[in-house]
């Protein structure tokens, strides 16, 4: 537990063992770009735990029955691009027919105020489960401004995917969204002078692309 009621810290020795593989500044894009795949589907799967079941009336070679399935269309990945797309093939694995939306967003370095330069979703935000995801919640502003943009266009169940959370991001984004629950593999100390997370895993978009 910590002080942030919507937060949620998965620490299974899985994925914290991945993780301490991806902080590692040796390991290559190839090997940061699988793990975070990786991670992503094991991510999703807490993210999913209450997703709703309906009855699906089937026949087993036995006998017919109602069996619980889920209506994975009602589900909308986000992708804050561009380092969302290193934990949405993880989260599509998991959900294969999950529809897809992508918004471009950047953190201008000077200000840490976020840019957008893309969004395109699918119609039906309201009925849909929407995760969004991005590995980094920093200062919060690109989480902040990506939720805004989907509740503007109707979402109104959202889930927030990351990787590494600072507290200074969570303590804002939690603030501003309290609806929203934030599931993230590590809650790390703090925000350096430029913004960075300490100890973090560095600019995540040029680990996983090796644009460094
Ligand atoms: C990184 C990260 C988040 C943002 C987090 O993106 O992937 O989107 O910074 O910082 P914040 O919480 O302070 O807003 P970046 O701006 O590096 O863009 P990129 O994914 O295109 O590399
Ligand atoms: N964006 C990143 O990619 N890493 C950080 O530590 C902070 C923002």
């Amino acid at each position: 537990m910590t002080q942030f009621p919507s937060l949620t810290i998965v620490d299974h020795p899985i994925i914290q063992h991945k993780l301490t593989i991806l902080r590692d500044k040796t390991t290559p894009s190839a090997t940061f770009r699988q793990l975070l795949k990786e991670i992503g589907l094991l991510l999703g799967y807490e993210a999913t735990r209450e997703l709703p079941l309906h009855d699906v009336h089937i026949e087993t070679p036995i006998e017919a029955g109602a069996f619980p399935g889920l209506d994975e269309g009602r589900l909308c990945f986000v992708s804050i691009l561009r380092a969302g797309n290193g934990l949405l093939e993880g989260l599509l694995d998991l959900a294969p027919s999950a529809r897809v939306s992508h918004i471009g967003m950047y953190r201008n370095p000077e200000t840490l105020q976020p840019v957008e330069y893309y969004f395109k979703a699918p119609a039906g935000l309201g009925g849909a489960v929407t995760i969004m995801t991005d590995p980094m919640l920093a200062t919060a502003g690109t989480a902040i401004a990506a939720a805004d943009k989907l509740k503007s266009h109707g979402a109104r169940t959202l889930i927030f995917v990351c990787l590494v959370a600072a507290p200074e991001g969570v303590a804002v984004f939690s603030a501003r969204h309290p609806d929203i629950p934030i599931i993230t593999a590590a809650l790390d100390e703090r925000l350096n002078a430029k913004g960075y997370i300490v100890p973090g895993l560095g600019d995540a978009g040029d680990r996983i692309y090796g644009t460094v």
